[in-house]
């Protein structure tokens, strides 16, 4: 089915994370070609495809139909997320969608539509920390009974100064990333939220600086996750299980601790492209992996669905000052 092996794709969207893929697929993926790259910026489009050696266009449904594109990245603004899946899905290729996969569970639900009239899983969200080392390791641990079991789940995500955001936001775009950690490290649906959060400015109440959410996991574990929209210091982005024979948490720096003149220090992470460099070349190998083998892995568009209907509820606790609690579909049977 695949020329040679190789699996073409087709990335929509040429942005900054859209760049990183592309470069990823193109130097660092095995049995993976860009062979096309879409934006409506025509002159990103044709950045990042010459220096991939792939084919530009500014019209997605023209490089949806391309012969040579076999599979899809979906890298664009969020709002476009589950049109541009559904659109992959109906052509019969698969498609590894950026974070999250719709803006809200209504629209994801109608991605799990089209994957149920396919027959079949085609859709891989990119939640990309379940391929971080660390977060891999302190799963294992966990799954082997190293810790005995998991009691609670603590998720910190720190961010440098990336503009002004909304609390709506930041649970649909940031926090989901938490949620869908906490779901993965857990193996357990959240059962309820409780949000709350500091305005960035005080004439903008529904403005971001700092979140926390407090939850409960179905099975009587706890939780909580703490969100910084200006660290002023880098990112960081940490999660912690307590279980009942002891704890294992991941590492946020890797660089060396420096002791000098009468100080200790290291070096903190700046962004997210530096933090999980290695997971999104792990995220791309796999999915191509899992493109040829016919196996649909990693984060499924059901994942996507479920992290939105958590986000939800975060955004109805903050609207309601009351403990939320998610309220989801039966889970369809191919998932
Ligand atoms: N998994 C992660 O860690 C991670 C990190 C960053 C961003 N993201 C997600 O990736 C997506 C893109 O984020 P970004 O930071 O690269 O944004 P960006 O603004 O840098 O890039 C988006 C690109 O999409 C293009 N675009 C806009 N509308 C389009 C359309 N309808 N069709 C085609 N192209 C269109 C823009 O011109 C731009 O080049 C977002 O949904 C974001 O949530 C995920």
């Amino acid at each position: 089915m695949f020329k040679n092996d190789v699996v073409g794709v087709g990335v929509i969207g040429a942005g900054e994370i859209g760049a990183v893929h592309s470069e990823n697929l193109a130097r660092r993926t095995r049995r993976a070609r860009v062979t096309a790259v879409m934006d409506v910026d025509g002159e990103r489009a044709e950045a990042v495809a010459s220096a991939c050696g792939a084919r530009a266009y500014t019209d997605a449904a023209a490089l949806i139909a391309d012969p040579a594109v076999d599979a899809l990245l979906v890298a664009t603004p969020d709002a476009t997320h589950a049109d541009l899946t559904i659109a992959a899905i109906e052509a019969g290729k698969p498609a590894l969608c950026e974070k999250p996969l719709a803006t809200t569970a209504a629209d994801a639900q109608r991605v799990l539509r089209a994957e149920l009239a396919a027959g079949r899983r085609m859709t891989q969200v990119g939640f990309m920390r379940i391929y971080d080392r660390s977060h891999v390791e302190v799963r294992r641990l966990l799954r082997r009974g190293d810790i005995g079991r998991a009691l609670r789940f603590r998720g910190m995500h720190i961010n440098p100064y990336r503009g002004v955001t909304t609390i709506d936001r930041v649970m649909v775009n940031s926090l989901i990333h938490d949620i869908h950690s906490a779901r993965w490290i857990m193996d357990a649906e959240v059962e309820s939220v409780f949000a709350r959060w500091v305005p960035a400015q005080p004439d903008e109440p529904r403005s971001a600086r700092f979140a926390s959410v407090l939850m409960t996991f179905e099975g009587g574990a706890i939780g909580s996750m703490d969100w910084s929209g200006n660290s002023n210091y880098g990112y960081e982005v940490t999660m912690e299980i307590t279980g009942e024979t002891g704890t294992a948490g991941t590492v946020s720096h890797t660089s060396p601790i420096l002791r000098q003149g009468s100080r200790i220090s290291q070096a903190v992470t700046p962004n997210w492209p530096e933090r999980f460099a290695d997971a999104y070349i792990d995220e791309a190998q796999i999915w191509i992996d899992s493109i040829l083998s016919g196996q649909p892995t990693g984060p499924s568009a059901w994942d996507g669905y479920m992290s939105l209907v958590v986000a939800e509820a975060c955004i109805r606790s903050t609207q309601t000052g009351q403990p939320e609690m998610p309220q989801s579909i039966k889970r369809p049977a191919i998932y």
